[in-house]
């Protein structure tokens, strides 16, 4: 429905900053992520080429205070620790950015990765995300995992001596998974964990090597009815054992949440720095909608050329940027607050929605709204996308 814009808009004066390094050990079957391997890269350069984007962002955005950081990939724990403190040393000259400053890398579990984890602490990271993906040595093969059970708990040790937070992911729903040998896998997760987990539901994305052999018959997933008990089954577990879930695949004690994440879910501002990274940008109460360059080589020259690798710097209209809120926003167990969607949008939700289409999903069960915001149930969690579809035009 077309809506008019209104004359406010508030972004806050937080601004998180995601940095991507796109290089792997070797690719997973399943990812669809702009990851690279390329065996020799001189790191050096490619540090500066980083940190002359975050220069050029800075231009726009230099009054601004930095909420979050997060290395994100590809592989950032391949990254010599001492680029990723180059990184954070300039990040606190170009904005403002405090002692206690949620800052977070990926990791992947393997030997050569975790002999670098007391560097990254020193280098100021205070948060590592573990791609564990499994707990099992047959899952993890077939997943294309190059780390095996043992130096995957023994990465989670590490983490949990030298870092003051970490979290790690499993992926679920893999072929002949079933409820009960899910339920011992996430227990004895839980119990390994501390404030936070990501648990994924294999999704076969378009190009990957899973997309193949799924179209050939050769890799079967869970039916539907398997895939909602496996995903209600990790909701429940999760929240007994105090891990509540706050988006649909993440879960944290309270006050553990990360806040990086939660500034895209929440509509907030981000900058997007390295090849293919995305970013959000508000200026003068007109959000922008930015994104690099995602080869790493082409991205590389263009930074060499110009000091940055800009291939969209596009305002977002009034429109996409309501339904961009509402999609981001109802990924959250607690939805959208209807104090932050007008403090966003400057309008309310039934202002923006179409009550014909909205209906049917409240009085299905669906979606709730009511005084404090609009949010889905668990059967609307459980069907986002379609819930999604449904609702907006
Ligand atoms: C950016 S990736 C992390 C990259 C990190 N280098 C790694 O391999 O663990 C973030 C997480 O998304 C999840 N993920 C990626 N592709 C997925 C897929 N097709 N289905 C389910 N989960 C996926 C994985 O759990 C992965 O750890």
């Amino acid at each position: 429905m077309p809506i008019k814009k209104p004359l406010e808009l508030t972004s806050g004066d937080e601004i998180a900053l995601y940095i991507h390094w796109p290089f792997c050990l070797s690719r997973c079957p399943y990812c669809d992520f702009n990851a690279h391997v390329r065996p020799d890269i001189e790191q050096a350069d490619w540090g500066k080429a980083l940190l002359s984007e975050m220069e050029y962002w800075a231009k726009n955005t230099s009054k601004r205070k930095i909420k979050s950081i997060f290395f994100g990939g590809g592989t950032p724990s391949l990254m010599k620790p001492s680029i990723a403190a180059d990184i954070i040393s300039k990040a606190s000259k170009l904005w403002s950015l405090e002692n206690e400053t949620e800052i977070t890398f990926e990791a992947n579990p393997t030997s050569v990765e975790i002999k670098n984890f007391r560097e990254f602490r020193s280098a100021g990271l205070n948060r590592v995300s573990i791609g564990l993906q499994a707990l099992d040595d047959n899952a993890l093969k077939f997943l294309g995992r190059t780390h095996s059970r043992k130096v995957g708990i023994l990465a989670i040790e590490l983490a949990d001596k030298i870092f003051p937070r970490f979290s790690f992911d499993l992926i679920y729903g893999r072929p002949h998974q079933t409820t009960t040998n899910w339920t011992s896998e996430l227990h004895e997760a839980i119990q390994m964990s501390a404030g936070h987990l990501s648990l994924y539901q294999l999704t076969i994305e378009k190009g990957t090597p899973f997309y193949a052999e799924a179209r050939s018959g050769t890799l079967m997933l869970p039916n539907e009815e398997i895939s909602s008990m496996l995903f209600q089954l990790t909701q429940d577990i999760c929240e007994q054992k105090g891990l509540l879930p706050y988006e649909i695949s993440n879960h944290a004690r309270p006050g553990q949440e990360c806040i990086h994440n939660l500034t895209y879910w929440t509509g907030g501002d981000y900058i997007g720095v390295g090849p293919g990274a995305h970013g959000r940008i508000t200026i003068d109460n007109q959000t922008y909608e930015t994104e690099q360059i995602p080869g790493p080589e082409t991205w590389f020259s263009s930074v060499r050329e110009k000091g940055h690798a800009t291939r969209k710097f596009k305002k977002i209209n009034f429109n996409a940027r309501i339904d961009e809120i509402l999609l981001m926003g109802l990924r959250l167990t607690n939805g959208i607050s209807r104090d932050h969607f007008i403090q966003h949008t400057g309008l309310d939700f039934e202002d923006v929605l179409d009550p014909k289409r909205l209906r049917p999903l409240l009085v299905e069960d669906y979606l709730v709204l009511d005084k404090k915001g609009l949010r889905a149930t668990k059967k609307g969690l459980l069907r986002l996308n379609s819930v999604l579809a449904a609702m907006l035009s």
